[in-house]
């Protein structure tokens, strides 16, 4: 296309502009799902599908039907707000339709499991009980190289 005139070259951005909306307005009404809730922004038919999946976690009240005593135990101490889930593995792996199904997690053989929360960082608050050097030098006065639940019961860890 060649315009005569010293405006010609505003023509054909102005053409440009208009053509990569229109081919814009045309992508985006086809590629946008059809129940796209556009109040509240997110796609509509994804609650139906997330509430088709079964849930694999049960949280600490599923537990206590059966394993009333630990659940009395862990609320006592300062481990009474974590989820036995965190330790122990989801309980879909464990039970199903109120049967034992498979062995939960017992984890009695590696510190990791403890210090994957009390490891020291900068980034915990200074009042969270934290695994750093001054308390590791402690620890291994009293005894050098022992997991943490040779001394710690993880359900009641006070020291
Ligand atoms: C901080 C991690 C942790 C949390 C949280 C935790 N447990 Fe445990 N649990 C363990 C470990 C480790 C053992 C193995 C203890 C051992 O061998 O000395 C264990 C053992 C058990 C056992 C085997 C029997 C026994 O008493 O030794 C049961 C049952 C159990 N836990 C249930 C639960 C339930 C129910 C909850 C939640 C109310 C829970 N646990 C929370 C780490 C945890
Ligand atoms: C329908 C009953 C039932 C429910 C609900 C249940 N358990 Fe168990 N659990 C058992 C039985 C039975 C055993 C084996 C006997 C025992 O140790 O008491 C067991 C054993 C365990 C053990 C020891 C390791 C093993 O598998 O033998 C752990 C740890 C455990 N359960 C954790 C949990 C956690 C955490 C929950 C909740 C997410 C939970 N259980 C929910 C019935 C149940
Ligand atoms: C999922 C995170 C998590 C895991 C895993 C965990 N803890 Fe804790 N621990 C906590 C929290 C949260 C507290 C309470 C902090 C508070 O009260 O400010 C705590 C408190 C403690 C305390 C202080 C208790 C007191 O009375 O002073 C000790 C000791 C401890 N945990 C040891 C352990 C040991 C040993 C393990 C491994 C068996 C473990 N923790 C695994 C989160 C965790
Ligand atoms: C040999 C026994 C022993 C072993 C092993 C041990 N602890 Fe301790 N822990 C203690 C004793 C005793 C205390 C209380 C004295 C102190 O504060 O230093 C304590 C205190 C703590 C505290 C401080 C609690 C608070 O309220 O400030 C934390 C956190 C802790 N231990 C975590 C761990 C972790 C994580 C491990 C594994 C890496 C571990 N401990 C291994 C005996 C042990």
């Amino acid at each position: 296309m060649s315009l005569p005139g010293p405006k010609a070259h505003i023509v054909r951005l102005v053409a440009v502009l208009v053509g990569a909306l229109f081919a814009f307005l045309v992508i985006k009404e086809v590629v946008t799902p059809s129940s796209w809730n556009y109040k509240d922004w997110y796609r509509g038919d994804a609650l139906a599908l997330n509430s088709s999946y079964e849930a694999a976690y049960g949280g600490n009240q599923s537990c206590v039907t059966c394993h009333e005593e630990v659940n009395q135990e862990l609320a006592e101490f300062r481990h009474q707000a974590l989820s036995c889930e965190s330790c122990h593995g989801a309980l879909a792996d464990h039970v199903k339709e109120g049967e034992k199904i498979g062995d939960a997690v017992v984890d009695d053989a590696s510190s990791w499991q403890c210090l994957n929360c009390h490891d020291a960082q900068v980034s915990k608050p200074a009042n969270f009980p934290q695994f750093d050097k001054e308390k590791i030098e402690e620890h291994q006065e009293i005894e050098p190289d022992m997991i943490c639940t040779a001394c710690h019961t993880p359900h009641d860890p006070t020291p």
